[in-house]
Parts: C-alpha cells; structure tokens; sequence
C-alpha cells in the first residue's frame, strides 16, 4: 500500500475512533449527570434478548424479570480485563449484604464462537456462585450487544495460540426488576463504591413500589 493510502487510513481510523468515543460519551454519561440524562439512558440502554445458558437452556429477559440485573459483556478468553471487571462485580455483590440476593449477575459472552454454554459453565464458577454465563448465535449476541450500545470486534492475534482476540467495551450494568436502566459503572470503579450505588438503587426503586 502506498504511503498516501496508509495516511488515509491512518485518518479513518482517527475519525471512526473519535466517532466512536463521542457516541458513547453521548449514551454512558457518567453517574454524576443530570436526571433528564438518566431518564434517557432508562429507554436507550436494555431491551428484550433471546440466548442460551451455561446449562444450555433457551433463556430471555422475561427469565429474569422481578430480579435486579448486573450484566457484563466479556469473553471467556479475555487475559485481563473480564476477569477484573468479574472479580470486581464478585466483590461488590459481596459487600452490598443481604441486598445481593435480589441481584443476578449475567456474563454475556461477545465471543459465541469459542464461548460455548460448555466453556462459560466451567468459566463462571471462578468468579461468584450465581454467576450466569449467556452465549447464543452470532447474530443473537450481536442482537443483545446491540441493545446494550456494547462494542465488539475480533482482532487478528498471530502471536496468540488461539489465532484472534476480542476488542470490546467493558461496562458493568445495572438493571431494574423490570428490566429498566439503573445504572452503569464503568472500569476502575471500586466494589464498595459499586456495592453502595447499588444499594442506594435498590432502596429507591423497591420505596417506589411499596
Ligand atoms: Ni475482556
């Protein structure tokens, strides 16, 4: 390729990653913005999906509808990030108290082609016993990652024995009973932080319903 071709694409790569960066900034403000903001992410962020559990069983949303949701997309071959982003969301579930039964945590796998229901059961276990692993088709996942504004894309790895990684935004949600936006939180948030955000919620949402 000539070197006029590689600025070109050099550009591209710097506008689409702008791009990217900007939309998201748009749709994941942080928790500290304005309720309008909030409200809107309520509508924009979740939504129906149709997968399969680490037990092999046809699952959808309505499955776990009555139960707050934290929901993480990774992939069980990930080296570092997932299994902080899991470990963390472990830790958090832990120190929220009794407040974390009302709690399921979901692990979406944005890698169906190696995360079979097979690989996520063995995976799961490591991280928290309640821990449920979601994979589904390609165009399933694609689906669900969709809904939840997630970026996923698989990256050429010549130097790994497993031929391919996967580049992926790493955002914890947090999920209402009725499968309404709450909360995300991003990566770096300390579990206590988590645990007391999630707590806080949890009372709020459960005076509402009383
Ligand atoms: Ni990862």
């Amino acid at each position: 390729m000539s070197g006029s071709q590689k600025t070109l694409l050099i550009v591209l790569a710097v506008v689409a990653a702008v791009l990217v960066g900007l939309s998201l900034s748009t749709l994941l403000p942080s928790a500290e913005n304005g309720v309008s903001t909030q409200a809107q992410n309520r509508a924009l962020i979740g939504g129906p999906f149709e997968l399969t559990d680490h037990q092999g069983n046809r699952v959808t949303e309505k499955d776990y509808a009555g139960q707050y949701k934290l929901i993480y997309f990774g992939f069980t071959y990930c080296p570092d990030v997932c299994p902080t982003e899991l470990q963390t969301m472990s830790a958090a579930l832990e120190e929220m108290g009794e407040n974390a039964e009302k709690v399921q945590p979901l692990l979406i796998t944005i890698d169906p082609e190696r995360d079979t229901p097979e690989a996520l059961a063995q995976y799961v276990g490591h991280f928290h016993s309640r821990l449920v692993g979601l994979t589904g088709t390609p165009e399933e996942i694609a689906a669900a990652a969709k809904a939840y504004r997630v970026y996923y894309a698989k990256v050429e790895d010549e130097n790994s024995s497993a031929e391919y990684t996967m580049d992926h935004s790493s955002v914890l949600y947090f999920m209402g009973p009725d499968g309404s936006f709450l909360t995300h939180f991003g990566p770096g948030t300390a579990p206590s932080a988590m645990a007391q955000r999630m707590n806080k919620l949890i009372e709020e949402e459960d005076g509402e319903a009383s």
